[in-house]
């Protein structure tokens, strides 16, 4: 195959940006998306409340330094300053931009972009399409990326990336479709594949791909991931499923109850009672569930989400989704009842360490979105500041790959090793006496992160999630594949992501176990308070003959001082 310019991995909002704002800068360049889905069906699909910008449609003493303090506050102050003062600057741009490409903003009745209240944030500045915000976003970058050329293979598990020294030739990746292994050099390559949240199982609002493909390639390649143990546990997920229930729905009027009728907000947050920051709205759940007052239920115990008193057109013009959704997944008309909630996780604060305009350490490898870490969202993101992460730094490393993707030669990637990645799954579908199975080992991975490295954390538990995944990953070894065919073989697949999660689990749980404080999402019973003198430090993470390997970096300061965080 002939040399890529670029080839972005994963076909969600940043990767779409990525190769929209590339092939602006340069329409001669030769782009290509690889997706493990269709572009349309990524998980940027699922996002439903909305964008932040300082606007100041709705608030119009709302300003950009507004935005910026918010989300440094969100973060606990682990965010790098600079980049978000980059994010919140950016916003109202791209919101604009991606008005004028034709995302359908529900408007307010002065036909300004409308602007809904979100958790964390001083001013209502989230811009939103009902609650389908993410759907409307992505139909527009595609749109865009077939208008202008960009080449899409869809239904592509990228594999590895290939490495001559620090230099990247580019990527070897499985067509679904066929079966085959087929390499894809390029000049550039921008990681977006979004978050890893779906290693947490049926406790998790994310697509069954969101396994940190990309990530994980990054990781086995040397190059540092950042932050991992911050995993982000939104307050309302379904209660079976832990589909997401939006933020909207509180922005919109909600109100959390427990099972005496309280609302228990006012004791944990009481200003901003059910639109505080997702990591203390998260805790006060858990908590008021481990102290006896949620409800019990076969799914297990569970909190209620009451709309019953916002009637039945605001939630059928404003969330129409969320009805639909605790009809078909909860049996629950949310205009009569109230909906069955539960923390759920949500969304990888950690990922690919990057600089601000989206490089890694490695040569011709970028990244952006989820699948990366800036650091915008520090130890905890607030709602709203994901899509427009995506869509900003998606744009800037977009623009950054385009600008240098011609300094880097071509190079070929050898055919020894694209038969050695073959033979590896060859491997997988050898019958051998003592094996395992996929479904096992991949619902316990699940359960044991969900129980020992999940909202509260403490190091004996933490412990016991180190000791079970060091033992999954010796059974992997064992794993088998008993679907022999070429054509979408879809439990080769699982295994691969089963890998990728396995891999980034130890991650996860290796910067839990260090980082002994508590901070963001990241609560340590054991070291229940805030430490900055030791700990206000971003965790690097590389692989190391199979393990992690920690390390620390500097946070990148502004103009706001460390302070306590309250709401
Ligand atoms: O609640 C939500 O709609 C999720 C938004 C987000 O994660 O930013």
């Amino acid at each position: 195959m002939k040399p890529f310019d670029i080839v972005v991995v994963g076909g969600g909002g940043a990767g779409l940006y990525a190769a929209m704002e590339a092939m602006k800068v340069n329409p001669s360049l030769n782009i290509a998306v690889l997706s493990k889905v269709y572009p349309n069906r990524s998980h940027t699909s699922a996002a439903q409340g909305g964008a932040n910008a300082a606007l100041a449609n709705k608030a119009k003493d709302d300003t950009v330094d507004m935005h910026i303090f918010d989300t440094i506050k969100g973060s606990d102050y682990l965010a790098d300053q600079d980049a978000v003062e980059i994010l919140c600057s950016e916003a109202p741009r791209i919101i604009r931009e991606l008005d004028n490409i034709g995302t359908p903003w529900s408007r307010m009745d002065d036909r300004t972009i409308a602007q809904r209240p979100f958790g964390g944030a001083g001013r209502p500045r989230c811009c939103y399409c009902a609650d389908k915000t993410g759907h409307t976003i992505l139909q527009s970058l595609y749109e865009q990326c077939l208008k202008k050329g960009v080449f899409f293979f869809n239904e592509y598990f990228v594999l590895n990336i290939s490495a001559g020294g620090s230099k990247s030739r580019g990527l070897v990746a499985m067509n679904m479709r066929t079966g085959k292994v087929e390499a894809f050099p390029a000049r550039t390559v921008i990681l977006a594949t979004g978050g890893y949240a779906k290693m947490y199982w049926n406790r998790s609002s994310n697509a069954a791909g969101n396994t940190g493909d990309g990530q994980a390639i990054a990781y086995r390649a040397g190059i540092p991931l950042k932050d991992m143990e911050f995993v982000q546990f939104h307050p309302t997920g379904l209660r079976k499923s832990g589909l997401l229930v939006t933020e909207g729905a509180r922005g919109e009027g909600g109100y959390l109850v427990n099972s005496e009728g309280e609302r228990f907000m006012k004791n944990y947050a009481p200003e901003k009672m059910e639109l505080g920051p997702r990591d203390l709205v998260s805790r006060s759940i858990e908590t008021e569930i481990l102290e006896g007052r949620g409800f019990d239920s076969p799914a297990g115990p569970y909190m209620h989400l009451d709309l019953t008193h916002l009637g039945g057109d605001l939630i059928k013009s404003r969330l129409p989704q969320i009805r639909e959704m605790s009809m078909y997944f909860e049996g629950v008309d949310p205009i009569d009842e109230p909906i069955p909630i539960r923390p759920t996780a949500h969304y990888s604060m950690g990922g690919i360490d990057t600089d601000n305009d989206g490089r890694t350490v490695m040569e011709g490898v970028y990244a952006a979105g989820e699948a990366a870490c800036v650091s915008v969202h520090g130890a905890n993101r607030l709602g709203g500041n994901s899509l427009l992460d995506i869509l900003v730094f998606g744009r800037i490393t977009g623009r950054t790959a385009a600008e240098e993707a011609r300094q880097f030669e071509p190079d070929e990637i050898p055919s020894s090793e694209v038969s050695a990645i073959e033979e590896e799954l060859r491997e997988y579908m050898r019958p051998s006496g003592h094996y395992e199975r996929y479904g096992a080992l991949r619902e316990e991975l699940g359960q044991t992160l969900a129980q020992n490295v999940g909202i509260f954390r403490e190091k004996s538990k933490i412990e016991k999630g180190v000791k079970d995944l060091a033992e999954l990953k010796e059974r992997f070894q064992h794993v088998r594949v008993f679907d022999t065919s070429d054509v979408y073989n879809t439990n080769l697949m699982q295994v691969m992501e089963l890998r990728n999660m396995l891999d980034l689990a130890q991650t996860v749980a290796a910067g839990a176990l260090a980082r002994e404080e508590s901070r963001g999402s990241h609560t340590r019973t054991d070291f229940p308070v805030r430490d900055d003198e030791k700990w206000h430090k971003h965790t690097l993470c590389t692989w190391e003959d199979g393990s992690p390997k920690l390390d620390q970096k500097p946070v990148t300061m502004g103009k706001y001082e460390l302070q306590e965080r309250t709401y």
